[in-house]
């Protein structure tokens, strides 16, 4: 067992608020976690990596988890035993930069609209809190109507752009910075 799981009781499963159940990630879960992850790649819009991208071989990925293993949590969106969703959050490195966490998520485009990337948020922010994080960060692109739409409803604000940083046929698009504190 990593370190993923031994630190977090097993009482910290949510209560599934439908038919899923939101938990942090533990070795067992890498080969499938990975899977999820490539699906969302493939199926999503706005993301930076894209299923055209060359892909990371799998044992590079686990050594990287392995050696990130303290600074790097993933909590998963599971349903009947299928993760369905992810959020990874990534702790801050250096000394005074320490008490900020950065976000990345992602749900199967099947599963959206459903609640389960407001539960991921609000799990991966409990997460940080508990961490003695003070705020959580994350980009997004400009053209993400529904995630940009859901992280300001969650209390997020914009707090900078990243002017043309997206390559698209038409030109180019921003990379929106977003934070909240905690
Ligand atoms: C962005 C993303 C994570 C949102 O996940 P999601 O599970 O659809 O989010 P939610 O269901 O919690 O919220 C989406 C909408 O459903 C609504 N909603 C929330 N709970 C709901 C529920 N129980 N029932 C119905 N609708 C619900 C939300 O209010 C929100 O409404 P809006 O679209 O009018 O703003 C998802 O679209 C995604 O993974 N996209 C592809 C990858 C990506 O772009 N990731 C973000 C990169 S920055």
């Amino acid at each position: 067992m990593g370190y993923w799981q031994s630190t977090i009781p097993a009482a910290a499963t949510i209560a599934p608020a439908t038919q899923f159940d939101i938990r942090v990630a533990g070795w067992r879960d890498f080969g499938a976690l990975a899977t999820l992850q490539k699906k969302i790649v493939r199926e999503a819009e706005h993301l930076a990596a894209t299923g055209k991208d060359r892909k990371e071989p799998l044992l590079y990925a686990l050594a990287k988890a392995i050696l990130h293993r303290k600074r790097v949590h993933t909590i998963v969106a599971e349903e009947e035993g299928k993760f369905v969703g992810y959020i990874t959050i990534v702790f801050g490195k250096f000394q005074r930069v320490r008490e900020t966490a950065y976000i990345v998520v992602g749900v199967l485009a099947s599963h959206r609209g459903r609640g389960i990337g407001t539960q991921l948020l609000s799990r991966a922010e409990d997460h940080a809190r508990d961490r003695g994080m003070h705020r959580v960060e994350l980009e997004v692109f400009e053209t993400n109507d529904s995630a940009v739409r859901l992280y300001e409803k969650l209390g997020y604000v914009i707090e900078g752009r990243r002017r043309e940083a997206v390559r698209t046929d038409e030109g180019y698009t921003d990379i929106i910075w977003m934070g909240k504190l905690l």
